[in-house]
């Protein structure tokens, strides 16, 4: 993934042409999506839980990576807003005879397809094929690599302001294998982004990102210490997928020194919520009495992913139609 152009993903009037990262998006941005999200959160207590806003736009699911919450909140998102939905096996597609992914890219633009929703396990991919789809396509980034999952990121900000009104103020920890999480670094730049200037980051010195000083956020290496006094804990999976052998001795140990378990979470404040991206492994990051347990949002972060995926892919929509219109009455003129 080699070719960057300068931020594909506004347009010249700041709106969102694809959905790619957090980074280079302003407050009003983010907070434009949440409140938008406000407004999609009531479809589903609809007897018919859609509008019509996608009415004849088609959108491609492509996932070179597995994912159960991503991919079928997408799938809701892009229902309850009436569009045609298509998803790409990649196994059984093309792609696996060897065509390249911009040729499958290019094959399914001929088939009028609107949006795409892409995850890949290349930094950049999104980015990448942003920079050669036709103008009038959106691509939506649902994770690439170890670099950016955006849409995670607004349903976690979504899922904070839901419950704590605010952002100001918020005392955040981010507790794991921080060094390999896409998660991480689109949340790191969505809190920081929203106001939060104590964020904490937490986990063996070895999952710690390497220029840590560089970020907008204190390192811990001791989970109680990095958690003391917080209204919000993220834990995060350690992706073995991604990792290198040795970075930690095994799974017991690391529980032993960083899975969350009730007493822990002492040292958190009392009403601080528990929130995990998914999957969640038990016994690993999280104990069952944790993830379970009242202080748990974690389900609630999968709940919310539906209306903020509706509220990012009726936004690229908006503005693709709008490139659409603006380049024909250029061309009318
Ligand atoms: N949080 C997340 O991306 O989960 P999936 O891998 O199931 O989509």
């Amino acid at each position: 993934m080699t070719e960057h152009r300068s931020d594909p993903q506004l347009t010249d009037a700041g709106l969102l042409r694809h959905f790619l990262t957090i980074d280079g998006l302003s407050r009003q941005h983010l907070t434009d999506i949440l409140n938008l999200a406000d407004s999609f959160l009531n479809v589903e207590d609809r007897t018919i839980k859609k509008v019509p806003l996608l009415r004849g736009k088609t959108v491609a699911t492509l996932f070179f990576e597995n994912s159960t919450r991503t991919r079928t909140t997408f799938d809701l998102a892009s229902k309850r807003l009436s569009a045609d939905l298509i998803h790409i096996n990649i196994n059984t597609s093309s792609t696996a005879k060897g065509e390249t992914l911009i040729d499958t890219l290019r094959n399914l633009e001929a088939m009028a397809v609107d949006m795409f929703v892409v995850r890949h396990g290349a930094s950049g991919a999104a980015h990448f094929i942003a920079n050669k789809v036709s103008p009038g396509i959106g691509i939506i980034n649902a994770g690439d690599g170890c670099h950016s999952h955006p849409t995670q990121a607004m349903l976690d900000m979504y899922t904070i302001r839901h419950f704590k009104k605010q952002f100001t103020g918020l005392k955040v920890a981010i507790v794991g294998d921080i060094m390999h999480s896409r998660v991480a670094r689109s949340q790191i730049h969505a809190l920081s982004c929203m106001g939060v200037t104590d964020l904490r980051l937490v986990g063996p010195q070895t999952l710690l990102p390497k220029k840590g000083h560089l970020w907008p956020a204190t390192l811990f290496t001791n989970v109680e210490e990095g958690i003391t006094d917080c209204d919000v804990v993220i834990l995060l999976r350690l992706q073995k997928e991604r990792m290198v052998a040795g970075l930690i001795p095994n799974e017991h140990e690391y529980f032993r020194y960083y899975g969350m378990t009730k007493e822990r979470m002492l040292h958190a404040k009392p009403d601080a919520i528990l929130m995990h991206p998914g999957p969640i492994n038990r016994g690993v990051e999280i104990d069952s009495r944790v993830a379970d347990g009242k202080q748990s949002v974690i389900l609630d972060q999968t709940h919310y992913g539906i209306a903020i995926r509706m509220a990012i892919l009726s936004s690229v929509m908006d503005t693709q139609v709008k490139t659409r219109q603006s380049r024909r009455i250029g061309y009318e003129h």
